[in-house]
């Protein structure tokens, strides 16, 4: 897929990996991009920024109604769907002791709401016999994200849940990526960054901290591609083929990482 002429539609464009696939998908060419936040300010300011092409709107991804009036609306203001990006996304920085709340809503804004958008903007898709959904996971996803248990558990439930709908939907026209990118330079790696929080330092140990545009990038290049797994940083390839080949010497070198840090 090419944007060119595209509606898409994204959630979480308050930060850094949202706005800059807005603006991108904008400079490709796209015919409409609806760009939604929790924070309807953020997402007012980020239409603003992208341009007349660009449609703010307020939403709770974690709201279902609101997921499908979302949806409703974009078909009816420009007759259909081309694109949806689950982006929207939390982190908890909070191991086992995460409390139920944080837990829980880790649980709604990384996988739930995946499944309440899939449901809304697929019956249009199919109709059409063609739809892209594009599903912000985690290279933690596919690895670990060390100090953030909830954001694991449900960042690899993300990638599991992609990979159903790709497999399942792929034969009727319906193209699935998940893009899991590692350490990128937004507000969510910057807090625990600024905190010293243990897994933002194991990120920033890991690989290079990636400017939002350069994660835009590789979006494009993977929707060229219609690739499902979609790694702006290549070496994660690397890490999940040793974690799948031999996990406890995947383990070890995390935990050998981990003693460094703590040191
Ligand atoms: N920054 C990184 O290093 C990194 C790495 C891998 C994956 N990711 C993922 O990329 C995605 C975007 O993250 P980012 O780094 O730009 O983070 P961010 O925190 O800067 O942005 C996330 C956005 O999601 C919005 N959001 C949160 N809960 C919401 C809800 N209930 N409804 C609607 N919007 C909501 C926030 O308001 C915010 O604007 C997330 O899914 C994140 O998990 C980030």
């Amino acid at each position: 897929m090419n944007l060119t002429d595209r509606v898409a539609v994204i959630t979480g464009v308050g930060g850094g990996i949202g706005a800059a696939l807005a603006h991108r998908f904008a400079a490709e060419g796209a015919a409409a991009v609806v760009v939604a936040d929790l924070d309807a300010d953020a997402a007012r300011a980020d239409a603003a920024d992208v341009g007349p092409v660009a449609h703010a709107a307020g939403l709770d991804v974690t709201v279902e109604e609101q997921v499908r009036a979302l949806v409703t609306d974009t078909e009816r203001r420009y007759g259909h769907i081309d694109l949806f990006c689950a982006n929207a996304g939390v982190a908890t920085a909070a191991g086992l002791d995460a409390a139920d709340a944080d837990w829980d809503r880790a649980w709604r804004v990384n996988v739930l709401a995946h499944v309440h958008s899939a449901r809304a903007v697929l019956p249009g898709m199919l109709a059409r016999g063609q739809g892209y959904l594009l599903h912000t996971c985690s290279a933690a996803g596919l690895l670990t994200a060390v100090g953030d248990a909830p954001y694991t558990a449900t960042k690899h439930a993300a990638v599991g849940l992609a990979e159903w709908l790709a497999v399942t939907y792929r034969d009727q026209g319906i193209r699935v990526s998940a893009l899991c990118p590692q350490g990128v330079d937004t507000p969510m790696l910057a807090e625990g960054l600024a905190t010293g929080h243990l897994g933002a330092r194991v990120i920033a140990a890991s690989g290079a901290v990636l400017h939002p545009d350069r994660v835009a990038d590789a979006v494009i290049a993977g929707l060229a591609e219609e690739r499902f797994l979609i790694l702006p940083h290549p070496e994660v390839a690397q890490h999940a083929l040793r974690r799948a080949e031999d996990p406890d010497g995947w383990q070890a070198g995390l935990r050998k990482l981990v003693r460094r840090l703590r040191a």
